[in-house]
């Protein structure tokens, strides 16, 4: 069961996992026209991620008897001023998203929404990896520098990220 402010929070944050999606298939694309082949691949398993994430919420939303409303999928910036750019506005992204979940996670709990917060704490533990990655990168690329060669070495590192499928997720 869903109250009627928690189920307009809940099609909120789809909204927001559906902007990311969109987001990192923006990031995704710039990375390939600029020359880097495994940012391009990190950034598309990460919209594929992201589309996961989003429908988690959509059947969470429509497991609790709700209805999911789309909404408009904000336009994504398109224009990066180097890799190092792409990571900081991921990394800053993510933390707005962190903010989002604490938040509704906040109003589960003051609704006593005991299955939004069983819920939601998937997506908790997801953030810490999230901004853990981004910042691990953040790192490495502080040590690339101008280093060309080095930066063709973390393209090849992420080419090889793989996208775990949720059955396959849930394994880990
Ligand atoms: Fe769905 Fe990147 O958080």
């Amino acid at each position: 069961m869903l109250s009627e402010k928690m189920e307009e929070a809940l099609n909120k944050q789809l909204n927001n996992e559906l902007y990311s999606a969109y987001l990192y298939l923006s990031m995704s694309a710039y990375s390939t026209y600029i020359g880097l082949k495994g940012f391009a691949n990190w950034f598309m398993v990460q919209y594929q991620e992201e589309t996961v994430h989003a429908l988690k919420f959509y059947n969470y939303i429509l497991d609790q008897g709700g209805r999911v409303k789309l909404m408009a999928i904000a336009q994504p910036m398109a224009e990066f001023k180097s890799p190092m750019d792409l990571f900081e506005k991921t990394l800053q992204h993510e933390k707005f998203i962190t903010k989002c979940i604490n938040d509704l996670v906040d109003h589960a709990i003051a609704e006593k929404d005991h299955a939004a917060n069983i819920f939601l704490q998937w997506f908790v533990t997801e953030q810490i990896e999230e901004e853990g990655n981004d910042n691990e990168i953040i790192a490495k690329l502080k040590l690339v520098g101008e280093d060309g060669p080095a930066l063709l070495m973390l393209d090849k590192e992420l080419a090889s990220r793989v996208f775990k499928p949720p059955a396959a997720a849930s394994e880990d």
